[in-house]
């Protein structure tokens, strides 16, 4: 049976973090901080929707998170300020061995899905943007399902929509919550380690794989199953 890959959007293949230039601008070199909180109070909006079966479009968690951030920070925008920065969230980069990554797990015959928290038309979008939307068979968003990763509900989801079996299909995640709830859905998962200084959570659980880079992912894929 064919291997699938489910890869996460927001912090594995794009970069969160593109905001920081557009930040710069209003909390100068406090960007990177104002940054962080905004998409640690994001993950956290859509971990308290999701328990509590409050669902609303991941956008409004994103929206909702920069409105806390900037009382947080003491840093006031107008409503123009804050439409630029939600829109400079729609098109975000990709991290830089995403294509080279994406190209190589094609070629070993892998099924490339994407499957975000976001919405399919933002994720599409994205994808587009950065130019890797043709490396993907499709998208698959919690959207579908009115719920939050890591709720056990969405990967199920996912092996349901992408036609795949836990013990074949791959979570591909630069979020430990995220490698966590594929593996104890049953699914594998490769944990994307984008910082040295990133640390994995100690819940006794770990990664079937950890990368440094997707540059690593196929071949690290490849070999599990060779050996399995
Ligand atoms: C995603 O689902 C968790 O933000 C991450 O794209």
């Amino acid at each position: 049976m064919a291997i699938t890959l489910a890869f996460d959007v927001y912090g594995t293949l794009i970069d969160t973090h593109g905001v920081i230039v557009a930040l710069e601008k209003h909390v100068g070199d406090r960007a990177s901080e104002f940054s962080r909180t905004w998409r640690e109070k994001q993950l956290e909006y859509s971990f308290r929707r999701g328990l509590m079966q409050n669902y609303e479009n991941f956008a409004v968690c994103t929206a909702n998170a920069l409105d806390y951030t900037s009382s947080f920070f003491r840093v006031p925008f107008s409503h123009e300020d804050k439409q630029v920065l939600l829109e400079a969230y729609s098109v975000l980069p990709a991290f830089a061995d995403v294509e080279e990554g994406l190209a190589r797990a094609r070629e070993s015959g892998f099924r490339i899905f994407a499957f975000s928290n976001g919405s399919a038309v933002a994720v599409e979008g994205l994808l587009k943007n950065a130019g890797i939307k043709d490396y993907f068979l499709g998208v698959v968003s919690v959207d579908e399902m009115k719920s939050f990763k890591p709720n056990p509900a969405v990967y199920s989801h996912f092996l349901r929509r992408a036609g795949a079996i836990g013990s074949n299909a791959w979570l591909v995640s630069s979020n430990p919550f995220d490698v966590i709830g594929a593996i104890s859905s049953g699914m594998r998962a490769a944990w994307v380690k984008r910082s040295p200084d990133a640390v994995f959570d100690p819940w006794g659980i770990e990664p079937t794989v950890t990368v440094n880079s997707l540059l690593d992912l196929a071949e690290q894929i490849s070999r599990e199953h060779g050996e399995s």
